[in-house]
């Protein structure tokens, strides 16, 4: 079933150099409405329950580590059929691959550290959104 909700974070490199004010720019541009949004830091075990799915591939280390070096900013997006419509705006994973007029190929630099996360799936949306946002705080 295709919901309208999808979940994203602006990553540790994008907060870093600036980035916060360009990526949300380029979201609501699109046409999704922000209904829940907070800067915030994972901790380790945060990011290893966060990204337990890739606890055996050979990146998951250095992916918690960056993924908890500096601050986040989560955020839930509504828009038809959010999840596709995300990932289409955010682009491949590695931004080498990336299309024109995406986020990572405006933002991103390598693979590892690719500026924003987007949902893969309706079922891990509701997940990772409920990871970061209590009911009280999605609009
Ligand atoms: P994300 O969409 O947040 O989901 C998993 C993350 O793992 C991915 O973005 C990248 O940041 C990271 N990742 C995926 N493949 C690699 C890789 N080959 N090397 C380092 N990090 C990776």
């Amino acid at each position: 079933m295709a919901t309208n909700r999808t979940f994203t974070m602006i990553k540790p490199d994008a907060v870093e150099n600036g980035h916060i004010g360009g990526i949300l720019n380029m979201i609501t541009e699109a046409g999704f409405k922000i209904v829940s949004l907070k800067l915030t830091q994972l901790t380790v075990a945060d990011a290893q329950k966060f990204y337990s799915v890739h606890s055996e591939r050979p990146f998951f280390g250095e992916l918690v580590e960056f993924m908890t070096r500096g601050p986040i900013v989560a955020a839930i997006l509504e828009k038809d059929n959010a999840v596709e419509a995300f990932r289409t705006l955010i682009g491949a994973t590695n931004p080498a691959d990336a299309a024109e007029g995406t986020i990572r190929k405006k933002y991103a630099k390598s693979i590892g550290e690719n500026a924003v996360h987007g949902s893969d799936s309706d079922e891990n949306a509701a997940i990772e959104s409920a990871f970061h946002f209590a009911g009280r705080e999605q609009f």
